[in-house]
């Protein structure tokens, strides 16, 4: 790079404000403030690249893409080869474990299924510590670092947990994480609990431990980086540009995301954005969000929208009702009061997507279809498949348009949901319309389970036979 043009992209590191997203306040803060949510009014946050400058930077694109061959660590992750569009210097102490960079697969089984002609899955569980945490997590740790943080801290429903354990790890800061007790994939907590983590289990809920953690922002040794943190969202956010680097800058007519705290949708919107202010898209896709049906409080929100209040520019609702006990078995997304649903909402309103439920059943089956494209996913994430169904029946989505899933995290995040679907002993404790329990059975119905073949070659040919 020559010196003036690097001179430029470390300038529109610097000169980034954090803003206020609410148009009424639209306060701007310094990027080196320690602060979560606008000091003045209590809305959220986010960054504000100076996107102006880097127009004159030439051939972004192809420099992104060359960085993608170089072994220089910072070009090696798939978020910081994107520098130019992050809000930090060119020394920056960057934490990075080589995140981003995750495979965009064509899953013909899950297309057909999904009454589409092709559809596409981007892996984010691909990334090093199987989900789609780790982009934010190198901008989050690499703040925190520079802010001079002593310890970081996150609630989670296991898999922010989990990477934030490993970025603190890398980056030897103190590292803890508050988790609803019970309520989290034991492979997900033995990742934090591996990478050194001080594990507090808390009798409660996702949202109890999240309201946990507002109480810890006014201790300036600690740095949280739950995605309320808009440092979390910028790496994130580059996700869509690699997105848009592997469809050769061809912008899909559809991405769909499931929708927990709704960081994801926030940091999608996002990215894509900024590519359409820079120039090198001319559109935008449409963002669906998928949330499941026991815990679907931005959902019901989006339901209940009047038609004047469905438009790219109407003012966001000043409240969501939160769902008091959510319930779902994909238990990253079991949240009832998500932290980000104003931004999500906006992404989602600016591009004309969607923000549909799908049910218990509907996640099992579309996760066992996605493992039938030797693909694989934890269940939060197979609500995108589940959903672009019901998008598609309802007309909302047609067969020919090019379609992209994002699946947040590995099958290996949540292998008892797995292996409970195939052996046929997945169940759901639903709540009734009396506010009580009820157990209702998933039946499997591309179950798959092992069965017992005596140890000799006929028999093994036998059930192959009988299997074919
Ligand atoms: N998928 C997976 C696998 C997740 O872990 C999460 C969130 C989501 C989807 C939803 O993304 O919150 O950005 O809307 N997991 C968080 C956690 C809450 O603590 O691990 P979102």
């Amino acid at each position: 790079m020559s010196d003036a043009i690097a001179k430029t992209a470390q300038k529109a590191g610097t000169t980034a404000v954090q803003r206020c997203i609410l148009p009424a306040c639209a306060a701007q803060f310094g990027i080196r403030e320690q602060i979560y949510v606008c000091p003045r009014c209590g809305g959220p946050l986010e960054i504000e690249i100076p996107l102006e400058l880097l127009k004159s930077v030439p051939d972004l694109r192809e420099r992104w893409q060359a960085r993608a061959a170089s072994h220089a660590p910072r070009d090696r992750s798939g978020v910081w080869r994107f520098r130019e569009t992050l809000p930090f210097d060119t020394d920056a102490p960057v934490v990075t474990l080589f995140e981003g960079n995750t495979p965009l697969y064509d899953a013909p089984r899950s297309a057909k299924y999904a009454g589409l002609t092709a559809l596409r899955l981007k892996h984010q569980g691909c990334n090093p510590t199987a989900s789609f945490k780790d982009t934010g997590m190198t901008t989050a740790v690499t703040q925190a670092k520079l802010l001079g943080a002593r310890t970081v801290v996150c609630a989670s429903t296991g898999n922010t947990a989990a990477s934030l354990a490993a970025y603190a790890a890398r980056a030897e800061l103190q590292c803890a994480i508050l988790l609803p007790q019970g309520q989290i994939s034991p492979a997900k907590l033995a990742q934090s609990m591996d990478y050194g983590a001080i594990v507090c289990e808390i009798a409660g809920n996702f949202d109890d431990c999240m309201r946990l953690i507002s109480e810890l922002s006014d201790v300036p040794s600690i740095y949280i980086a739950n995605s309320i943190n808009p440092f979390r969202i910028e790496g994130q956010k580059t996700v869509a540009f690699e997105l848009l680097e592997q469809c050769g800058w061809r912008v899909p007519d559809h991405v769909v995301v499931p929708g927990g705290n709704m960081g994801n949708s926030s940091a999608l919107g996002k990215g894509f954005d900024e590519m359409l202010r820079l120039g090198l898209i001319d559109r935008l896709p449409k963002i669906s969000v998928i949330q499941a049906e026991g815990s679907a409080p931005l959902a019901r929100l989006f339901a209940g929208l009047k038609p004047s209040q469905i438009s790219a520019d109407a003012a966001l609702p000043d409240e969501i009702a939160p769902i008091a006990n959510p319930r779902t078995l994909a238990t990253a997304i079991r949240i009832g009061a998500p932290v980000s649903w104003k931004k999500a909402l906006r992404a989602v309103l600016r591009t004309h997507g969607s923000i549909i439920t799908v049910t218990e059943q509907e996640i099992a089956d579309a996760k066992a279809i996605i493992g039938r494209d030797g693909i694989g996913c934890e269940p939060a994430s197979a609500t995108t498949v589940a959903g672009i169904r019901k998008l598609t029946a309802a007309n909302k989505i047609h067969a020919g348009e090019s379609v992209v899933a994002v699946l947040t995290g590995n099958v290996l995040k949540d292998p008892d949901y797995a292996s409970n679907y195939h052996r046929g002993t997945l169940s759901f404790e639903s709540a009734t319309a009396e506010g009580t329990a009820k157990t209702v059975p998933i039946s499997g119905a591309f179950r798959n389970a092992p069965e017992k073949v005596a140890a000799n070659k006929g028999a093994i040919l036998k059930s192959l036979e009988t299997r074919r």
